[in-house]
């Protein structure tokens, strides 16, 4: 009988791609996936340390798959990600059911890491760099759950320092993919049937600058919107300070760039932004946005706001509520400052209390919602193109417009991985309820 695996994967869309990497490492040999952590001859948490919280989290989780063993005392325990790299043996003490644990550096060498623990030692790999072999990762094929969408990784670390952000310390410096290696896999997986590729770093916008003879990450978008297949494009983490107009142009310029871009600000006041050493101010970020939608006019913005900063105040606050009504974000992403050990911000004076940090994010949440609902009803009547991605129910598709909003509609699964033409008949800050028009391609 073959072994079986169970994966839970905290954090963001990078560690959801590592964790389809370690899917297919685990595939190549001879794993089968389960959705029961109890019959899994391997647990794996693939760990998120960017706030207090999913450090928990992944605690209490340890707490309840140590339970496996009792049952399977030969199943084996493995952690890797952020946590597992921000805290090493330390976490190995804290909770001694883990057999394995690796840093993203180094997923590729999980095999040998198995063998280690089968054989009855603790298999701890955390790595201070990059291997001159981390390469090697890309030979392993990835396992994806939509077949239509798919997420490639195109720069592994960060090289900004934002004084509050752990990730510089737990996915070291900047690494660019080379082009050649990200457009085999492109061709790949539009072989596979992807139509969506989702190019993804901590900071896409700075790929290509390390390399000896640099490449703006225009061109790479250029390179990946001429691979025959790839009908959608979309990229994920930008720095504002990076999106230089060439980006801008090139995003206007290349049909199948969606028309969405995810642009944290973080905070609207300059201070607190020299604080948090974001490297621009607010003026800057909303001529950035000018720029955007001078070029791309229906373009749908998303952004990352960080409430309570130390020595934010009520003045500093409505900085940032001044921002986000003034773009108008189709979503945001906010969360309470939380101090990370070993990063500036977090012996900062003047941390700001709970309470205060609590009030702010629902006067923030308050506003968005507003400005959400808005947004919604602009959507009715209006006319968008679906990428049609899954099922639901009897007789309902979903599927994603350019502007990354899902859409509903009526449909079977001869429509799935079909772009379709629809008008919104209804709209609601999550759902646009849609009559199809007819299916593109
Ligand atoms: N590389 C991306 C973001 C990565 S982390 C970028 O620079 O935009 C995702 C988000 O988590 C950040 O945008 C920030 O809003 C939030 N975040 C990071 N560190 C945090 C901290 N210490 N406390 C609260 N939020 C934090
Ligand atoms: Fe963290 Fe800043 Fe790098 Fe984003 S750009 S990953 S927030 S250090
Ligand atoms: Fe979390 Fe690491 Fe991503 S800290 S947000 S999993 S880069």
């Amino acid at each position: 009988m073959s072994k079986k695996f169970f994966i839970k994967t905290f954090g963001c869309q990078m560690n959801f791609n590592d964790s389809e990497r370690i899917k297919g490492i685990l595939r190549t040999l001879g794993y089968e996936p389960t959705d029961n952590w109890q019959e899994a001859d391997l647990i794996l948490l693939n760990t998120c340390t960017i706030r207090e919280k999913p450090d928990q989290k992944v605690l209490s989780h340890l707490g309840e798959y140590r339970k496996v063993k009792e049952k399977n005392p030969k199943a084996l325990i493995a952690v890797a990600g952020c946590l597992a790299q921000r805290s090493g043996w330390e976490l190995v003490q804290r909770a001694p059911v883990i057999d394995i644990m690796f840093s993203s550096f180094n997923m590729h060498q999980l095999p040998e890491l198995i063998n280690q623990a089968q054989a009855g030692y603790k298999a701890i790999a955390i790595l201070e760099k990059p291997p001159e072999d981390e390469d090697k990762v890309w030979e392993f094929p990835t396992e994806r759950d939509n077949p239509y969408c798919a997420y490639v990784t195109i720069i592994k670390g960060c090289d900004k320092n934002c004084t509050y952000c752990v990730v510089p310390k737990t996915r070291g410096r900047e690494r660019s993919r080379s082009m050649e290696s990200i457009l085999e896999e492109v061709k790949r997986l539009v072989d596979d049937g992807v139509r969506e590729i989702h190019l993804l770093g901590q900071n896409v916008t700075a790929w290509g600058k390390d390399f000896e003879k640099p490449i703006p990450f225009s061109e790479l978008l250029y390179q990946v919107s001429k691979v025959e297949g790839v009908e959608r494009i979309r990229f994920t983490t930008g720095h504002p300070k990076d999106l230089t107009d060439d980006i801008i142009e090139a995003m206007a310029d290349i049909p199948q760039v969606c028309n969405a871009l995810h642009l944290p600000f973080q905070a609207g006041s300059d201070r607190i932004l020299t604080l948090m050493d974001r490297g621009y101010t607010k003026e800057f970020y909303l001529e950035r946005i000018q720029k955007l939608r001078e070029h791309i006019p229906d373009i749908a913005m998303s952004t990352d706001i960080i409430v309570g900063f130390p020595t934010e105040t009520e003045e500093d606050f409505e900085e940032t509520l001044d921002v986000v009504r003034k773009v108008r974000f189709e979503q945001i992403f906010s969360f309470k400052f939380s101090p990370r050990p070993g990063t500036p911000a977090a012996d900062m004076e003047g941390q700001i209390p709970d309470e205060v940090k609590t009030e702010r994010m629902k006067r923030l949440l308050d506003l968005q919602k507003q400005i959400m609902s808005e947004i919604a009803k602009s959507y009715e009547g209006t006319v968008q193109e679906v990428l049609v991605e899954e099922t639901k129910g009897e007789d309902q598709v979903i599927g994603r417009t350019t502007t990354n909003k899902w859409a509903t509609l009526k449909g079977d699964k001869g429509l799935l991985g079909k772009l379709v033409k629809v008008k919104v008949l209804k709209a609601s800050p999550f759902n646009l309820d849609c009559e199809l028009l007819e299916v593109i391609r």
